[in-house]
């Protein structure tokens, strides 16, 4: 028994088996919880070794034992506690007293069974049968990523990643948003207590970053798509979530237009919400594409806003090394959760997270 004196650090220091120490000596909670920890830690280990009733037997008297067990010198100590300490000690105590007892008993149990086995009765009835496993599925939002993968590839797109903590060129400058842009604003960005250089690492709020990372590193023609998680602060609602998903497709290649790019998003719409799905672009702004567009898909008799788009800017050809005068191309960004949500009728984006089962086991 190591059980600790409780009081200052030199007596804690000098810690003193306390088995044989008079009952209310002062006793510290914490060690009198570390005593019971090892002390079931030892008992489940020498129980877990033991192999016949006569090693049982031993067992019990030196954990359970009434006079000497560890267990009774530990109860010994529980009155030199402190008054405030000694509910909380009492509980603990009961505690692993009650799994020693439990685990006492199951292998009491198992080695009665064995005899009975040894005397010719089957201990286990291999003619019933097993119990179903129960199995998982994929995450709805797994399963549309994967959708979208597929389809895009149909259409010659090849599916890369991202990192998704981002430096400021990336998720920002390369794509013609300066410093001043309101878009950098920190109270609109996940920005990161770590820098590369001077400049502070962010959680990327667009997949239009991994755009850059593949036109650095490879020449024209391309056709990639990115699928990935991105960070934005906002509020969480019905269509909003701080984490969501983004899928990025860009394509570059002579002669490219907005028609191919219309022709895209409507095969993507088509295939992936089935039927005939019209699409709609609606002019908008986006720094790295001239001209921009927001899109909507016509489904189900509403017309439902699904993403950005637009021809790369010439810049951003430029800084990535590019001759604009020779390639032209186009990108787009649509949200994970939006169009999962529109495909499988789900109101409110923040049900793909709440790992209720009931809700995901529809899937
Ligand atoms: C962008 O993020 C642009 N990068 C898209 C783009 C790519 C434009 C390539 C041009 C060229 P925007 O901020 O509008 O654009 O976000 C795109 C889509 O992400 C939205 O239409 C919406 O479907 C989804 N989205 C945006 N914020 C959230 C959010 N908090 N929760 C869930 N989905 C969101």
């Amino acid at each position: 028994m190591t059980v600790s004196k409780g009081g200052d650090g030199a007596a804690n220091a000098d810690a003193q088996p306390a088995g044989g120490k008079p009952a209310g000596e002062p006793v510290a909670i914490e060690s009198f919880l570390s005593e019971l920890a090892s002390f079931r830690d030892a008992a489940s280990e020498a129980l877990g070794r033991v192999a016949d009733m006569a090693g049982l037997e031993q067992a019990r008297i030196e954990f359970l034992g009434a006079r000497s067990g560890r267990l009774k010198s530990i109860q010994k100590c529980l009155s030199g506690l402190a008054s405030a300490d000694r509910p909380a000690g009492g509980r603990h105590f009961n505690d692993a007293k009650a799994a020693v007892t439990s685990l006492f008993a199951a292998i009491q149990e198992r080695l009665a069974g064995g005899a009975a086995a040894g005397e010719g009765t089957d201990a286990i009835d291999v003619t019933l049968p097993g119990e179903p496993v129960r199995l998982g599925h994929v995450h709805p939002i797994t399963q549309t990523i994967r959708q979208v993968q597929e389809i895009m590839a149909r259409l010659g797109f090849e599916s890369v990643d991202g990192p998704e903590v981002e430096d400021q060129w990336h998720n920002f400058e390369a794509l013609a948003i300066p410093a001043e842009h309101p878009a950098r604003d920190p109270l609109d960005n996940f920005y990161l207590a770590v820098a590369r250089g001077a400049e502070p690492l962010l959680l990327r709020s667009q997949t239009s970053t991994v755009q850059i990372r593949v036109m650095e590193n490879r020449r024209p023609p391309l056709r990639i798509v990115s699928l990935g998680r991105v960070y934005r602060p906002d509020t969480a609602d019905a269509t909003h979530y701080p984490m969501f998903h983004q899928v990025e497709g860009l394509l570059i290649e002579r002669g490219t237009t907005m028609a191919h790019l219309k022709s895209v998003l409507r095969q993507l719409a088509s295939s992936f919400l089935g039927g005939d799905v019209h699409v709609r672009f609606r002019p908008s702004f986006f720094p790295f594409t001239e001209p921009s567009v927001e899109f909507d898909m016509e489904w189900g008799g509403r017309w439902i806003e699904m993403g950005g788009a637009g021809m790369v800017d010439p810049d951003v050809l430029a800084a990535v090394g590019y001759d604009p005068d020779e390639v032209s191309g186009f990108a787009f960004g649509l949200g994970v959760e939006r169009i999962a949500a529109r495909r499988y009728g789900v109101a409110d984006i923040r049900d793909f997270y709440r790992n209720d089962v009931r809700f995901l086991r529809q899937f």
